[in-house]
């Protein structure tokens, strides 16, 4: 019973939003069906080898309390015969795992040849820029830290660094890739389930390397066409006095000097885009949920909550504060 309970609990941990053992995309199924033949085939000897080990100290147990060493006899038929069907079986052991191998490197390269949506995902210390094409207008329209893509088409997703080496993961959708300076690297995703799921860096870059993940959101085609349309379009205008306060901040201070709000004077290119920052679900890179208090925590203590960030501390009255707070919240 309480061994059944483990078992369960340890299944428990295969399911979720950041594993390889629930794939959720077309790549991440061609991977996880090669590591579960790899497990197989490895499982299959290890128990072989530990087997054999286990019944040849049984053998020799007896020679060992007489304090010598067992005989081979050179011409024992029945051990060359056992070699032979040993050998036999590391080979067809081996073929499997290229076989495997040589599939799933097929299935990954069937969705290289398809049309694919393009995506460019730029890895900084310690957040994602993110670009698409507006399929309407060809204009670039930028996002951070959180990726959607549409449900069963393939989107080529096109991997560069700003800074250090990182590495672009999301395990349940695709294999991981190393984004490096100066270089063009791409990965493809063709999700196949709708909903969330979670991204992380995979290479060490830094002090803050665990607190540089991404969400990513499947939708429907429908739904990421409006998504889509609904980011390529400039921040909304303040819809009260608050909000309208909190936009002089913003546009008018600090912020302004590293943050883009389109439609706004804020121009900084050095930290992610804010023009819809309202409609994401984190904030610094999954490391708050993105609530107002998140908001302001983050604006006032940026390195208490993530030490090394790029982001200054900004010291705003609690009236400043409550309409900054506010105005990137109405951002959607
Ligand atoms: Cu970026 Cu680790």
């Amino acid at each position: 019973m309480r061994r059944g309970l483990a078992f369960l609990l340890l299944l428990g941990g295969c399911a979720g939003q950041q594993t390889p053992l629930a794939p959720g995309g077309e790549q991440a199924a061609s991977l996880f069906t090669l590591f579960g033949l790899m497990m197989a085939v490895t499982s299959v000897f290890y128990v072989l080898v530990l087997g054999f080990l286990g019944w040849a100290a049984w053998r020799a147990r007896g020679h060992w309390s007489r304090g010598a060493a067992p005989v081979v006899e050179p011409d024992d038929v029945g051990l060359s015969r056992s070699l032979v069907v040993w050998a036999a079986l590391i080979i067809a052991g081996l073929f499997l795992l290229v076989g495997g191998s040589f599939v799933a490197e097929r299935a990954l390269a069937s969705a290289r040849a398809r049309e694919a949506l393009q995506v460019s995902v730029t890895g900084h210390q310690w957040w994602w820029r993110i670009q698409y094409r507006d399929p309407a207008t060809g204009a670039v329209v930028e996002t951070a830290n959180e990726l959607h893509l549409p449900v069963g088409r393939t989107a080529r997703i096109e991997l560069g660094a700003a800074d250090v080496i990182h590495s672009f993961w999301v395990p349940n959708l695709s294999g991981k890739l190393d984004m490096i300076p100066g270089r063009a690297n791409s990965v493809d995703i063709t999700p196949r389930q709708l909903g969330w799921f979670r991204g992380q860096c995979a290479e060490f870059c830094g002090a803050q390397h665990a607190h540089m993940a991404f969400s990513v959101k499947v939708d429907t085609p429908a739904e990421f066409a409006a998504w889509l349309a609904a980011q390529a379009r400039p921040a909304a205008t303040p819809a009260d006095a608050a909000a309208a306060r909190g936009q002089r901040v913003v546009v008018g201070g600090q912020c302004a000097m590293c943050h883009v709000i389109r439609g706004t004077a804020a121009g900084g290119r050095a930290g992610p885009d804010l023009t819809h920052i309202g409609s994401r679900r984190t904030l610094a890179a999954g490391t708050l949920v993105n609530t107002r208090g998140g908001m302001q925590g983050w604006i006032a203590h940026p390195q208490a909550i993530k030490p090394g960030t790029m982001m200054p501390p900004v010291a705003l009255d609690p009236a400043d504060a409550d309409a900054v707070s506010r105005y990137l919240e109405s951002l959607k």
